[in-house]
């Protein structure tokens, strides 16, 4: 007997699978009298520490719900979504495409033809990149960030990318000095939650941990909409609080990020980082306004910087070769490097900070003795990092 055209698609899925071309699947047309609001649900192959799973988006009216499942118990589901809930499905392979239509009377018609997406699949072993978030996941969507198809909007590539290499400093960071299963993380000046968003997903997602993170931003309506995007992306774990930085004071944190918040407000998330002994520190800062507002050169550089532009890229070097002193001179070894090209932003240098575990009172000494001649010489009373750690002391 011929198998049923449902049993005739899940095979096709079950054996693209298993030889590696399944692009994706996607179930639509969801029946009347199902009683849900669920609206589609995307499949797609992803690869997890615990092996290859299938991974089923619900997309709800209001939300987004991922479940990553194996192979049988992905059947399984996929069976019982095509009995009850929806009567259309779409499977791409690289080798053909497939689909189902159900009729409002139970009739069934499974079709095949040449395929459509000859791309390799996003598992495969060949593929160009591993990136390591997918750009289907919904809230990349919620933040505006891709289309309902899981494509990146052609305005959003830089940020794409900055999220991408973003991701990757955190898995090298994270393979040199791993976080903690349930780590506490603080994401100061969170912003519009892009790279915030991206975090919880890496470690929830792909390191399987259990993040706990708090976006800290001044912006009510940012935090509210970030709240928002959180919940419907089902990331318990993540939340925001609409906040000034320099009111916000974690008992202990695992990681603290800071990525281009805004002149001094980088120095109260390093010294909130510090003074809740973060084990590892992130900052990308952003303009530098505290330095260049106190310089006035007595070295042999003044001749060169009466020129603007060369005495603001010198307030830079200034402002951030200082607070990576502070954070050595606190038991951190320190990292400057460019986070993204200057093609993509021009706030692309990034500070990286780990806790070293070594004696620190000689780096101490020897680093406030080079901040001091430094800022003697660009007549420079005091970096304002310095004075929030002085505070605390
Ligand atoms: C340029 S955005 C960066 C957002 C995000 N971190 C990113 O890199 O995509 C800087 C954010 O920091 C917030 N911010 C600046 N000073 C702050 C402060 N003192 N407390 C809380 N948020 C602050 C701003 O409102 C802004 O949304």
């Amino acid at each position: 007997m011929t198998p049923s055209g449902t049993e005739q698609f899940i095979q096709a899925l079950q054996v693209a699978f298993e030889k590696g071309s399944l692009h994706k699947c996607t179930l639509s047309k969801p029946v009347k009298h199902a009683g849900s609001d669920l609206k589609n649900v995307y499949l797609r192959p992803v690869q997890l520490k615990k092996g290859l799973h299938l991974a089923f988006n619900f997309r709800y009216k209001t939300r987004d719900e991922v479940k990553n499942y194996l192979l049988e118990p992905a059947l399984e589901e996929l069976r019982n979504l095509l009995t009850n809930n929806f009567q259309n499905a779409d499977l791409l392979t690289t080798e053909r495409d497939f689909s189902l239509k159900i009729s409002g009377n139970g009739k069934e018609l499974f079709s095949q033809q040449k395929a459509s997406q000859k791309d390799v699949p996003v598992m495969s072993h060949n593929r160009e990149k591993q990136r390591l978030i997918d750009a289907s996941s919904p809230w990349l969507y919620h933040l505006g960030i891709t289309n309902s198809k899981g494509e990146v909007l052609a305005k959003s590539q830089d940020k794409w990318r900055q999220i991408n290499k973003y991701l990757e400093i955190i898995q090298n960071l994270n393979a040199q000095t791993p976080l903690p299963k349930e780590p506490i993380i603080a994401d100061m000046g969170s912003g519009k939650g892009y790279l915030t968003f991206a975090l919880y997903d890496y470690l929830f997602n792909q390191l399987e941990l259990k993040p706990q993170i708090t976006g800290i931003e001044l912006r009510k309506e940012l935090v509210k909409t970030c709240n928002k995007a959180a919940e419907n992306s089902g990331f318990d774990g993540l939340h925001f609080e609409a906040l000034n930085i320099s009111d916000y004071h974690p008992p202990r944190l695992d990681m603290l990020i800071a990525l281009h918040a805004c002149d001094v407000a980088t120095d109260m998330a390093l010294a909130g980082g510090i003074h809740a002994n973060a084990n590892m520190i992130i900052a990308a800062p952003c303009c530098h306004k505290q330095i260049r507002k106190e310089m006035s050169t007595q070295n042999e550089l003044a001749p060169l910087l009466r020129h603007g532009i060369l005495e603001e890229r010198q307030a830079e070097l200034i402002t951030d070769g200082i607070r990576a002193l502070l954070l050595e001179s606190e038991g951190y070894q320190t990292k400057v490097f460019e986070f993204v090209s200057t093609e993509h932003t021009a706030k692309n240098v990034m500070i990286t900070a780990v806790k070293s575990g070594k004696a620190v009172d000689k780096r101490r000494e020897k680093s406030l003795d080079q901040i001091e001649s430094i800022k003697s010489g660009f007549g420079i009373k005091k970096h304002y990092l310095e004075t929030l750690l002085s505070k605390k002391k």
